[in-house]
């Protein structure tokens, strides 16, 4: 393929933008659905800042209830904690497709559906469900199953769809829900470092507070955060390796290692994939994919795969797990061409470890992503540089 795309460096160029402006389609983006509605942008700020937009976005069949701005003054007024409006604007996301259409069209006319709050695990019990009952005059009826049979909201109009992957209803009032609205434990008091220090985390917590990473991972609790943190044997071995690092490249590492969204071990499973970290700061940077090895959750970047051993804490919104390698970004490090790692715990973490260069991993020809930036398109993984290859070679019959 290259030589084609030398041949025809702009029709290549038109293609790949083609591409990666149809795959970014593909995956919905709440967050850019409601933009184009300044009537609803206080809630789209709330699902930025609860993190609640990213796991939406996530999905691949979801219904978000919306409220415009008039709404969201009324469940702000109660003056919830931030965690707690969480609470309730993720019951207002149902975990299945609602077309406009759909729910005009309810089997016996009334269903019960679940929702984000349920799916997530922060409800007690089976609570988190949703009451859709078709009502007289057209008109469709919502609250939330813990509200006495009361539907609080209808629907209003249907704000956009792309079925059956996400659907953007207005309902007319926000959904009351005894317990989502129940008040929860703070969850900033929640002492990350100490709870790390404790339980076998002392070296991690050290060097997050060194670095003043520290900072950053605190400032997420309260939105849901995910930390992954190597064990003290496992940072005595990369110390060498640490100290090697300028001080933006270590808070770049310590940040690969939280994810700004809990994830439970069941969502982590349920959830293969790409993952974002407190580091990412673009797209396709910094990011590692999660992956099920069996039962074990393997976390693996283009340098080496970590494993998860343990939870040391799991208190929504903050969950930690153990991990027997450090991350390693493909930022940071060049990966390594070598198989499988020997048995013992430190020649393997030796093996999983690349090889330091002074030349950073982004200039490694071999790295398809870094490759494509060069060109001024987004990063593109295996899969996709396969469909960008048949589109050169579609594009080029063409002609
Ligand atoms: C819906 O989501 C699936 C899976 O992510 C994707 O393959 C498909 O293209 C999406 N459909 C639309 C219309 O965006
Ligand atoms: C979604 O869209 C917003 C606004 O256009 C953008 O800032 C954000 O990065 C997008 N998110 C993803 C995951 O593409
Ligand atoms: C609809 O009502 C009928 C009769 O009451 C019942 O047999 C059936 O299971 C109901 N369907 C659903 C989806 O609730
Ligand atoms: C939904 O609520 C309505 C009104 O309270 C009730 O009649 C109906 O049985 C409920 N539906 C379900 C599936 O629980
Ligand atoms: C966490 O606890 C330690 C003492 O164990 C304290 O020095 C530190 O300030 C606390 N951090 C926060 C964010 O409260
Ligand atoms: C640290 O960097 C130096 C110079 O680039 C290199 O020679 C050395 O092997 C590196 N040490 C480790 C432990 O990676």
């Amino acid at each position: 393929m290259p030589p084609l795309t030398t041949l025809f460096p702009s029709l290549a160029l038109f293609l790949l933008l083609l591409l990666s402006s149809s795959t970014t389609s593909n995956a919905h983006n709440i967050t850019r659905i409601l933009a184009k509605h300044p009537e609803f942008s206080t809630f789209n700020h709330y699902l930025t800042i609860t993190h609640l937009a990213a796991e939406i976005n996530r999905r691949e069949t979801i219904t978000v209830l919306a409220l415009d701005n008039a709404a969201m003054s009324s469940l702000l007024a109660k003056q919830f904690s931030l965690y707690t409006v969480k609470n309730v604007l993720s019951l207002h996301v149902l975990v299945d497709y609602f077309g406009s259409k759909k729910l005009h069209q309810i089997t016996n006319g009334t269903a019960l559906t679940s929702t984000m709050f349920q799916a997530t695990g922060s409800a007690p019990g089976s609570s988190g469900y949703i009451n859709i009952t078709d009502l007289k005059g057209g008109k469709v009826g919502f609250g939330a199953e813990d509200n006495n049979g009361k539907l609080d909201a209808v629907y209003v109009k249907s704000v956009a769809e792309i079925p059956y992957n996400i659907s953007v209803l207005q309902i007319s009032k926000v959904l009351n829900s005894a317990e989502a609205e129940a008040p929860t434990a703070e969850p900033s008091q929640l002492n990350l470092t100490e709870i790390m220090s404790k339980q076998g985390c002392k070296a991690f917590s050290d060097l997050l507070k060194a670095s003043g990473a520290d900072a950053t991972f605190n400032e997420n609790i309260d939105g849901g955060l995910t930390v992954f943190c190597p064990t003290d044997p496992v940072i005595d071995g990369f110390m060498p390796k640490y100290k090697n690092l300028t001080a933006s490249q270590k808070v770049a590492l310590l940040l690969f290692h939280g994810i700004p969204v809990y994830m439970s071990l069941q969502m982590l499973k349920s959830n293969n994939g790409i993952m974002n970290t407190l580091a990412t700061d673009g797209a396709n940077k910094y990011d590692f994919s999660v992956q099920n090895d069996g039962e074990v959750v393997t976390l693996k970047t283009k340098v080496m795969t970590s494993k998860i051993t343990g939870t040391l804490k799991d208190q929504e919104p903050l969950i930690v797990y153990k991990i027997d390698k450090v991350l390693l970004p493909r930022e940071l490090f060049k990966p390594v061409e070598a198989a499988e790692a020997p048995k013992s715990s430190k020649s393997k973490h030796k093996a999983a470890d690349a090889p330091e260069s002074d030349a950073p991993a982004e200039s490694d020809p071999a790295d398809v992503q870094t490759a494509d930036n060069e060109n001024g398109v987004v990063g593109l993984d295996g899969g996709r540089l396969i469909m960008v290859s048949l589109s050169l070679c579609i594009g080029v019959l063409l002609i």
